[in-house]
């Protein structure tokens, strides 16, 4: 919840469309700090007393600030807020006063009551006091711009007293508006320039028009400058809305391979339409940037879209291979290797259907443990079931995790249940009967038991750490398994990879309940550098 909120609720009984209210005005009042030169102050009456307290500040960007502490959270009474009071009771500007010293800094006071218009658009009550105090001590003489932006400012501050300032925002206006310092055009009712700015005048040229902007009737030129007739209307329609009092969204015009951002804001002070006041900015640089950021973008996901075919057909390759050799071993050999090159495939494939270097990954592992019940030798269809989420994982760590999955699937599924006839070689102690050979002529789910073959892979999160197991109810590991060393290629590459790339953790034993179980624990947080806390 913001400061803004959290003093009012604390210290005023404002209503929530008061509160609201204020978080508008407190959105949009950059504009008139910077139009007046001057910090601005939110006071809200604190209960009783007559004190004020400070819920908002902003300092202006056009001229030195009369505060160099934050005002923010101050609750004042006495002579210091004798102005707001005034204004507040009154429900008018107040402006007069001999200056006041902050420190060695003057500065001159005044305050703007802040109205809020009932919803059937009558003046509604004043709810709190805008102070705007401008640091005097580098006043002079001002020049023609500032005392165009001090009348400009005037306008809006009887705006606010009027509960016409800010205008209603527009939703999704996301790009920030244009700034009094980006440029500046000031119109009569009649839509004609009578001030623009010198950023203002810079950023028409850059659209194709060289020559002074008063006099102009910017509608009618918004609506000839714009490369594309369309949003030529749609600029001049903008303007013209401003100076029948209502608020246009921003708008953005085009020309001669430049774009300019347009705020247009209606001059109402006292409900009379005197014109309308219009920001530009030159964001054509921005527009540049976004659009090479849409094409790097697209260059990534081309990449890896060709990386995935790229290993599609190495697997491919493989896969004849396999086909054309005779020897069973050899065989077996190629077919692991295609299953390794098409697991990392896979991830290519989903990371090349979306814009980030992050890959959902439940999606990709739940594919390689089908595949991976696939190869079982057995009668018996192994069951295979993803209990938790890995959810979304960086690239780098998918890629070897989906690896190293997929020897774990293989292995349980392979190893836990080999086909029948390999059975008798699982090592029983002397004298014990075998338990799986079943009694010839005994029911087939009485010998293999009431357990159905089955793989579990879970995965949960937990304190930046992924930990996951792999279990099989199957017929667990050989007794001379070293866990350390024992491992053919397969074990081989789980270890290399959980250790170096992934940096985490591999455990494999006997499970709980009979069967294997593989357990994995990935920090999610990677490489972070030494001092930096991880997360
Ligand atoms: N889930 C499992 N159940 C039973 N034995 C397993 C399991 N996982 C691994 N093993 C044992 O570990 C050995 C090494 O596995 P691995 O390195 O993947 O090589 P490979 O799968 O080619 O035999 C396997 O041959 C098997 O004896
Ligand atoms: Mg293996």
């Amino acid at each position: 919840m913001s400061t803004l909120r959290n003093l009012a609720e604390e210290h005023t009984r404002l209503r929530p469309a008061d509160i609201d209210h204020l978080h508008r005005i407190a959105g949009d009042w950059q504009l008139l700090s910077d139009l007046s030169f001057a910090d601005l102050l939110l006071w809200v009456p604190v209960d009783g007393d007559g004190a004020f307290l400070c819920v908002a500040q902003v300092r202006p960007t056009t001229a030195p600030t009369a505060y160099l502490d934050d005002q923010v959270g101050r609750i004042v009474g006495g002579p210091e807020v004798a102005h707001l009071e005034v204004a507040h009771r009154q429900g008018r500007i107040w402006r007069e006063g001999d200056p006041v010293w902050y420190g060695d800094v003057p500065a001159r006071h005044e305050a703007i009551p802040v109205r809020l218009r009932t919803t059937d658009g009558e003046a509604g009550e004043v709810i709190a006091v805008v102070g705007r105090d401008t640091n005097l001590s580098t006043a002079r003489t001002p020049s023609q711009l500032e005392l165009n932006y001090l009348t400009t400012a005037d306008d809006l501050a009887q705006m606010i007293a009027d509960g016409t300032f800010p205008p209603p925002r527009h939703p999704g206006e996301t790009t920030s508006a244009p700034r009094v310092g980006d440029g500046l055009v000031r119109l009569d009712a009649g839509g004609k320039v009578t001030y623009a700015s010198p950023n203002a005048q810079s950023a028409y040229r850059r659209l194709g028009y060289a020559s002074h902007l008063v006099g102009e009737d910017l509608a009618a030129l918004h609506r000839r400058l714009a490369s594309d007739p369309l949003e030529g209307t749609d600029a001049a329609n903008g303007i013209l809305a401003a100076l029948r009092g209502e608020a246009p969204p921003r708008r953005e015009i085009d020309a001669r391979g430049a774009t300019m951002l347009t705020r247009a804001l209606p001059l109402m002070p006292a409900g009379v339409p005197i014109g309308a006041l219009v920001l530009v900015r030159d964001i054509t640089e921005v527009r540049r940037r976004d659009r090479a950021l849409i094409t790097k973008d697209a260059t990534i996901r081309e990449i890896h879209h060709r990386v995935k075919n790229n290993l599609q057909t190495v697997a491919a390759l493989l896969r004849l291979q396999a086909r054309r050799v005779s020897m069973p071993e050899a065989r077996v050999a190629l077919e692991e290797s295609v299953r390794r090159v098409a697991s990392i495939a896979l991830v290519h494939e989903t990371l090349s259907m979306s814009s980030d270097e992050a890959v959902e990954f439940d999606g990709i592992v739940d594919r390689v443990a089908s595949a991976a019940t696939e190869v079982a030798a057995t009668e018996a269809t192994v069951g295979m079931r993803r209990e938790g989420s890995f959810g979304v994982l960086p690239a780098e760590v998918a890629t070897s995790l989906v690896m190293v999955l997929n020897e774990l699937l293989l292995n349980a599924v392979e190893h836990g249940f080999p086909p029948a006839a390999e059975t008798p070689a699982v090592p029983t102690g002397p004298g014990t009967p075998a338990p799986a050979a079943p009694a010839p002529g005994a029911p087939v789910a009485e010998a293999a038991g009431p357990v159905e073959p089955e793989v579990v892979l879970s995965a949960h999160r937990f304190r930046k750490m992924l930990h996951v197991s792999v279990t099989d109810n199957g017929r667990g590991l050989p007794p001379d398994f070293d866990a350390e060393r024992s491992g053919n290629l397969g074990l081989q590459i789980v270890r290399a990879l959980v250790t170096g790339e992934l940096r985490g953790t591999i455990e494999l034993r006997d499970g709980a309940k009979g069967g294997t179980e593989a357990t994995l624990v990935v920090p999610l947080v990677r490489n972070a550098p030494e001092g930096r806390p991880a997360g």
